[in-house]
């Protein structure tokens, strides 16, 4: 038995490869580094479930499909009530995309892979008390998103960076949620219900929970002088640094650099609260120095968690809603892996060893 599964090989995908020791993310045969250079996030889209429903998709053609997919699902909002407002958003998004129905078509795929990026931004100003904005299908999904959220057009640097985002993070290997959307798939439930597993597996703080906790950190920290004693101090009390460790690297996560290369731009027109990444930059370095002191014997770096606090942030996404962005990001990978399981794995059905009492004789 393998505690955490850790590296029980459980899939064979042709979607992404996590390379831990290199440091190395394929996705689809194109390095991360290469894909975040180039693709947009609806390339991004096309190229993760080409080969897995029965018509070809390309890029182009999915871009005006998602818009309209997004007024499609915008129907749903309407039943969004003020409690759902008040929940958390990653809870509330997952409620309203259980509503959606379920199916294995090209078309559940598309509601799917728009229902995060609609429902996020018309909850959050439902928790503020104002007006959802309706989608505009004719934008790409990255700009739609932060006009629904602003109720403005994004400035070009703002809807590069969240591009930049979603196609960093829509696929990587078997992690949590991704493995959660594979079981469901596996039983043939149905796209809408492999999304649900996966978001609950990601609002979790060891997954896609850390995010939002990594920009507390940065404020209780508040000056760079008192990042060695505050991250020695949590150390202490056995806590973990949110942002930094993963499952499977052993170097820096390279998500994490694809994040601050997308953060530059923003940075350079002032965009940003500078304050904010210079403290960011001396607790990375005092963090890593301290870990390395602390558990000599596990290399621990930063991951993409710490990097998308920064971006989401400098995009003006709420703390609290930033599990709901990577849940945007991410379903377009989830819907492929379902469909790769579903279409290619058996049924995910492993064994338990007993270590309960056994019967005893009457
Ligand atoms: N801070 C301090 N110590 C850590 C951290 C951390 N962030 N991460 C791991 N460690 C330590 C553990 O305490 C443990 O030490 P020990 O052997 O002395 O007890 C050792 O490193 C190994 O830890 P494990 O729990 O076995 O590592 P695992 O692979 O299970 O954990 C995880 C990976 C959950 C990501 C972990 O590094 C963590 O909790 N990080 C903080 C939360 C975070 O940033 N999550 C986002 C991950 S990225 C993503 O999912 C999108």
């Amino acid at each position: 038995m393998k505690n955490g599964l850790e590296d029980v090989i459980a899939a064979e995908t042709r979607l992404s490869d996590v390379d831990g020791e290199a440091g190395r993310l394929i996705i689809r045969g194109i390095s991360l580094d290469h894909l975040v250079e180039t693709a947009t996030y609806e390339d991004a889209a096309a190229l993760l479930l080409d080969g897995f429903f029965e018509q070809p998709v390309a890029a182009g053609e999915l871009g005006a499909r998602l818009g309209r997919a997004r007024t499609e699902v915008f129907a749903h909002v309407r039943t969004a009530d003020e409690a759902l407002g008040k929940m958390p958003p990653v809870d509330a998004v997952r409620a309203l995309v259980a509503r959606l129905p379920d199916g294995e078509d090209f078309d559940t795929a598309l509601r799917l892979a728009a229902a995060p990026a609609v429902f996020l931004p018309a909850l959050l100003r439902l928790g503020k008390g104002e007006t959802p904005v309706a989608p505009n299908p004719s934008l790409p999904q990255s700009a739609d998103i932060l006009a629904m959220l602003t109720a403005a057009l994004p400035s070009r640097e703002q809807v590069a960076a969240l591009d930049a985002y979603l196609v960093t993070i829509c696929d990587h290997g078997l992690n949590a949620s991704t493995f959660a959307s594979r079981v469901i798939a596996s039983t043939k439930a149905g796209l809408t219900s492999s999304v649900l597993a996966a978001i609950s597996a990601l609002k979790g703080p060891l997954h896609g929970g850390a995010p939002g906790p990594v920009l507390d950190m940065l404020d209780t920290i508040g000056t760079k002088d008192n990042a060695r004693p505050w991250l020695a101090e949590a150390l202490d009390r056995g806590e973990r640094l949110m942002g930094f460790g993963h499952r499977i690297y052993r170097v820096r996560d390279p998500r994490a650099d694809a994040l601050k290369q997308a953060l530059e731009p923003l940075v350079g027109t002032g965009q940003v609260d500078l304050d904010r990444i210079r403290l960011s930059e001396a607790v990375e370095e005092a963090a890593l120095v301290i870990l390395k002191e602390r558990k000599p014997g596990r290399p621990l770096d930063v991951n993409v968690e710490f990097y998308t606090a920064l971006l989401l942030d400098a995009l003006k996404f709420p703390r609290e809603a930033f599990t709901g962005v990577f849940a945007i990001g991410r379903t377009i990978g989830w819907i492929a892996h379902a469909r790769e399981q579903a279409l290619e794995g058996r049924l995910i059905r492993p064994r338990s060893v007993y270590v309960g009492p056994l019967p005893r004789a009457a």
